[in-house]
């Protein structure tokens, strides 16, 4: 039995005080940072973008996520490589030849993450699932934190999972997006791995204690 992990959604932190929120996590509980990039055209929001992502690689001690909610990501996979990012998911939606980007990714040494919206089939991972080292399933649409949990997400956690199993691929399944102490056992009970989650941490009252709960909840 693998371990389930917890990776904080650095979008819903203090950007004024980054760096006290990376120290809470560094020394939390928590297995990763997830960072989210947003460019305005693939999602209806910006986010952050390298430079930001330069000064959270000085600062954290743990496996950076980078999510990349933006159009032809393969412009910058290596300079996501050069920042710091170990794993580098991209959208399925946003890519035109996605054997091809995830090959770009994995030649860099980062892991290949493919994201997929919620009304993305998992089907559509049939042929690439096993090149593919982590499944990040969007439980919300995506572009912003704090939105509620989309409900069929389980389902399609549970037939992902199937798929992964039916052709043996190691691909690691992560839930993004409306994540709480509500929902955490059964992502993790339907095959969820890892669960990312932005505001139930950052905006507790004790976000290193939530995530110590979380980790609980999960075990
Ligand atoms: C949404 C992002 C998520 C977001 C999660 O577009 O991909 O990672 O930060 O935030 P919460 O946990 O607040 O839904
Ligand atoms: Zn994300």
């Amino acid at each position: 039995m693998n371990q389930k992990l917890i990776a904080p959604s650095l979008l819903a932190a203090d950007f004024a005080n980054l760096q006290y929120d990376i120290e809470m996590v560094n020394k939390s509980e928590a297995d990763w940072f997830h960072l989210d990039i947003m460019d305005g055209v693939f999602v209806p929001n910006i986010s952050f973008g390298m430079p930001v992502v330069k000064a959270i690689a000085k600062h954290a001690k743990k496996t950076l996520d980078v999510h990349l909610m933006i159009i032809d990501p393969d412009r910058y996979i290596t300079t996501f490589a050069d920042l710091g990012a170990n794993i580098l998911t991209v959208h399925y939606e946003a890519c035109t030849h996605l054997h091809r980007t995830i090959q770009a990714i994995k030649a860099t040494g980062m892991k290949a993450g493919v994201a997929l919206n919620p009304h993305t089939s998992v089907k559509l991972l049939e042929d690439s699932i096993k090149e593919i080292d982590l499944v990040c399933l969007m439980s919300v649409n995506p572009g912003f934190g704090g939105q509620s949990f989309i409900e069929n997400t389980y389902q399609k956690t549970s037939d992902l999972k199937k798929l992964i199993e039916r052709k043996d691929s190691n691909a690691l399944i992560e839930i993004d997006g409306g994540v709480n102490a509500t929902n955490a056992k059964k992502l993790i009970g339907t095959g969820a791995d890892v669960l990312v989650a932005g505001s139930f941490v950052f905006k507790s009252d004790n976000p290193s204690e939530t995530i110590k709960n979380l980790k609980k909840v999960i075990a």
